[in-house]
C-alpha cells in the first residue's frame, strides 16, 4: 500500500473512531453459502442460494453509498466469501473506491483462486484453529488443513496483502496453542487468538472452562513476549482471557449487510441480527447515523457481551493499534496498515 494511501486511511479511521464516531467499518456477506460443517458455527446449516444474493451492480450501489457516508474498511465474510464467483470484481471495485479491503475465509479453496483474489486484498484473515486432524475434525471436512496451508502459501506470495491467522480457542485445541504460534511463525504470517462464542446447545460442548481460557490467554501473552508473531494487543489478551471488562463499540463504528442486502447493526454468533435497519434500498446511512435511534441502538449494544471477535474487542473502549512484538524469527514482511482488528 502506498504511503499516501496509508496516511489517508489512517486519517479517515481516526475521524470515524474518535472525532466523529460513526460506522467506518463495513461488513458485507457476499454469500451465506458455506462449504464446511463446523462444530463451532452453525451457519452452514442455514438455507442459502446464489439466487437470492445481491448482484454485482447492487453491491456497487451499496459500496458507493456507504463509502460516501464514511465507510473506510470493507470486510467480506459470510458464509464463505470465496464461493462467490465475482469476488475479484467486488474487491477490485472496493479498491477503486479507496476502501481498505479485508476478508475472512476458511481457506478451503482459496489456493485455487488466490491469483485473482489476493491482489485486491489488504488483509486476509485465515481461519485456522488447529493443526492437522484437530482442524479437520472441528470443521467437518477431511484434508482441509492441507488446503489451508496451500492457501496461506498462495496468499503470502502477494506482498501487499497482510495475512493473519484467526484462531478460535475451543475445548479441543487447547493443547495446540503453542503449535499454532510456531506454525504462524514458520509460515511467515501473524496470528490472533480469540475464544469461541456460545451458540446455544449447538456448540456448548466446545466452550473451554473459564480457568482454561484464562490460562490460554496468559500463555498467549507469554508467547507474544517471547517474540512469536501474535497480533492481539496485550490489553485485548486480558479481555479475551476474562480478566478485563469489555464494552463493545461495534454498534457505533460498524454496520453490517447480509447477502440479500439487509442492513443491521451487528449480529449474534449464530448470525441473527441484533438490530435491523431494513433493506439497503430504503436505508440512508447519513440520515440514520445522525438519528436519535442510532444513538440509542449503539449505546444499548455497548452492554452486549455475545462475542469476543478480535475486531470488536480491539476497538473496545479505544482504538487500539496492534502492538506486535516481532523477533528475528518473525514474519519476513511486517506491514503497517490503517485498519484495526479485522481490517
Ligand atoms: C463466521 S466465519 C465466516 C467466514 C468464513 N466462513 C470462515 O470460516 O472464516 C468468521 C469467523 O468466525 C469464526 N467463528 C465461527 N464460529 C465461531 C464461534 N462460535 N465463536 C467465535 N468465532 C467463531 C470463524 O472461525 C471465522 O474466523
Ligand atoms: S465458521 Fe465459516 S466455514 Fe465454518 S460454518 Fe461458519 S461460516 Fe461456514
Ligand atoms: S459483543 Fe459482539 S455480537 Fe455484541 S455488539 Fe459487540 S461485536 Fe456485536
Amino acid at each position: 500500500m502506498a504511503v499516501s494511501d496509508i496516511v489517508r486511511l489512517t486519517r479517515e479511521v481516526a475521524i470515524g473512531a474518535w472525532m466523529k464516531p460513526r460506522p467506518f467499518l463495513l461488513y458485507l456477506k457476499p454469500t451465506a453459502r458455506c462449504d464446511l460443517r463446523c462444530e463451532i458455527c452453525s451457519r452452514w446449516k442455514l438455507p442459502s442460494s446464489s439466487a437470492t444474493e445481491l448482484s454485482l451492480a447492487e453491491i456497487e450501489q451499496i459500496l458507493v453509498k456507504f463509502r460516501r457516508a464514511g465507510s473506510v474498511v470493507l470486510t467480506l465474510w459470510g458464509g464463505e466469501p470465496t464461493l462467490r464467483r465475482d469476488l475479484p470484481d467486488i474487491l477490485a471495485m472496493a479498491k477503486g473506491m479507496g476502501l481498505r479491503t479485508s476478508m475472512c475465509s476458511n481457506c478451503n479453496s482459496l489456493y485455487r483462486k488466490a491469483d485473482r483474489i489476493v491482489p485486491h486484498l489488504d488483509v486476509l484473515l485465515c481461519s485456522l484453529d488447529g493443526l492437522g486432524d484437530v482442524h479437520d475434525e472441528m470443521r467437518g471436512v477431511r484434508g482441509l488443513f492441507d488446503r489451508v496451508v496451500r492457501s496461506i502459501e498462495a496468499a503470502h506470495r502477494f506482498d501487499r496483502c497482510d495475512v493473519k491467522i484467526w484462531a478460535t480457542v475451543h475445548s479441543r485445541n487447547l493443547h495446540q496453542i503453542d503449535d499454532l504460534a510456531a506454525f504462524a511463525r514458520d509460515m511467515g504470517v501473524s496470528i490472533e487468538y480469540f475464544p469461541v462464542s456460545l451458540i446455544g446447545t449447538y456448540n456448548d460442548g466446545t466452550l473451554p472452562s473459564r480457568e482454561a481460557l484464562r490460562d490460554v490467554f496468559d500463555r498467549v501473552a507469554e508467547l507474544k513476549s517471547r517474540g512469536y508473531p501474535i497480533r492481539n494487543p496485550d490489553r485485548v489478551l486480558d479481555i479475551m482471557g476474562g480478566s478485563r471488562p469489555f464494552s463493545c463499540n461495534f454498534g457505533r463504528i460498524a454496520i453490517h449487510l447480509d447477502h440479500e442486502g439487509n442492513v443491521y447493526s451487528c449480529e449474534d454468533p449464530e448470525g441473527n441480527p441484533l438490530f435491523s435497519w431494513g433493506h439497503h434500498s430504503q436505508f440512508d446511512p447519513v440520515e440514520v447515523y445522525d438519528s436519535d435511534l442510532f444513538e440509542k441502538v449503539s449505546s444499548g449494544l455497548r452492554r452486549c457481551n455475545r462475542c469476543r471477535l478480535p475486531c470488536s474487542v480491539e476497538l473496545a473502549g479505544s482504538l487500539g493499534r496492534s502492538r506486535t512484538s516481532f523477533s528475528s524469527r518473525s514474519p519476513r514482511r511486517r506491514r503497517r496498515g490503517a485498519g484495526p482488528g479485522c481490517g
